[in-house]
């Protein structure tokens, strides 16, 4: 079959990768969707078990730091398109080994600048590199104020300081190259599939598990968290109808303390596992605050609103629910990440806090 776009998905097999492509394969059976991953402990085929049998999807298994390889992809698929998601994506994880983010979500991401430079050079119209990036790369807000697309860059962590990197390399192919890019800035996202080692799917497992949720300093950090299908729908939005060259910051108006959210997260999970009203709540336990931990996130999402027409969904009180609900019915996915490395992963993190 003749396909009008033949789009490389990178990082399809990870959280929010695997909701786009189920969402691009669904809804373009026109376009070919080819997913490219490494398969590191954060991507799992099994997230897209459902499609496995799709004529428009393609899974192939490719490091994006191996310049070769992501070329040989670009040829053999003869790419139209890029929406790159591959990343190292953990700020836990970028504490204790902050090169390996330069190298998947740097050096990464210019291979496949490169590789679209090179084989759209004759040929840019019509094509589009969609960089989905996040809103960490503005820093930390105080208690006021709210990330807009203007807002100065200011990384703290590792991981946002190489995700800030890489979407300056991504503008600069623009004005360089005159690569034809776009880019989108989200906030913290929640919903099915995300690794157990991010605050909802770790604290949603401990529960069940009656093990300590270890929060970090006091609880009141604050994030701004969207339904991982919104997120989706707007990758989907942006990548058809946003100009070139532009950026949009995505988020759902949806400020939460971290302890506030705990608390009703255990509430959730008390009425769903049939424990008594407070049971979870009992198993807070205050560590360590996290190295540079950014005190407040807060995304102003409303230049999308306007110029798009793109809005949420999803209430986070129902969209929590429906988390928690995948999360206890999904449990041999559960069981398949959290064995193994993962095991030494938690024991790393938190025995020592
Ligand atoms: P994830 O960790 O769940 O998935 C990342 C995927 O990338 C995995 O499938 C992994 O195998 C793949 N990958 C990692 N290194 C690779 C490499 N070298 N080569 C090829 N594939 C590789 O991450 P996520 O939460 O789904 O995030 C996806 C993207 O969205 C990231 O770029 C992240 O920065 C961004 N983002 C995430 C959030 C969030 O709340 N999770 C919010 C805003 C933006
Ligand atoms: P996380 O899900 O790691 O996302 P990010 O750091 O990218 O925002 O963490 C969300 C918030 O929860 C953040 O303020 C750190 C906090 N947190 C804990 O208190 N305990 C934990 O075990 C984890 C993983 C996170």
């Amino acid at each position: 079959m003749d396909f009008q776009k033949r789009i490389l998905v990178t990082g399809g097999a990870g959280f929010i990768g695997s909701h786009v492509v189920r969402l691009f394969v669904n809804k373009y059976p026109h376009y070919k969707i080819i997913n490219l991953d490494k398969l590191t402990y954060a991507g799992n085929l099994a997230n897209l078990k459902d499609l496995e049998n799709s004529p428009n999807y393609e899974f192939t298994k490719v490091d994006i730091v191996d310049a070769e390889a992501v070329q040989e992809a670009f040829e053999k698929f003869q790419i139209t398109d890029v929406i790159h998601l591959a990343a190292e994506s953990h700020v836990d994880r970028s504490i204790t080994n902050p090169t390996e983010f330069v190298m998947t979500n740097v050096i990464g991401t210019v291979n496949l600048l490169n590789s679209a430079k090179f084989y759209w050079k004759d040929a840019m119209e019509g094509k589009r590199f969609y960089h989905v990036s996040t809103d960490e790369v503005y820093g930390s807000l105080g208690n006021e104020g709210m990330f807009e697309e203007t807002t100065a860059y200011d990384p703290h962590s590792p991981y946002s300081a190489s995700k800030a990197s890489s979407d300056h390399f991504v503008r600069a192919y623009h004005d360089t190259f005159g690569l034809p890019m776009v880019i989108s800035n989200c906030s913290n996202n929640y919903g099915s599939f995300q690794f157990p080692e991010k605050l909802i799917p770790l604290f949603i497992h401990n529960i069940q598990n009656k093990k300590a949720l270890p929060v970090y300093g006091k609880g009141e950090n604050v994030r701004d968290w969207l339904w991982v299908e919104d997120h989706a729908r707007a990758i989907d939005v942006i990548f058809h109808q946003a100009k070139t060259g532009s950026t949009y910051n995505i988020g759902g108006h949806n400020e939460w303390k971290n302890i506030d959210l705990i608390k009703v997260l255990c509430k959730i999970m008390d009425k769903k596992l049939g424990r008594a009203a407070g049971e979870s709540e009992e198993l807070i336990s205050y560590v360590k605050d996290r190295a540079g931990h950014d005190l407040r996130y807060a995304i102003d999402s409303s230049k999308l609103q306007r110029d798009l027409g793109w809005k949420p969904s999803l209430q986070f009180e129902e969209g929590l629910e429906k988390t928690v609900d995948w999360y206890l019915t999904n449990t041999e996915w559960l069981n398949n990440v959290t064995s193994g490395d993962y095991k030494k992963y938690y024991e790393n993190q938190y025995t020592k806090r």
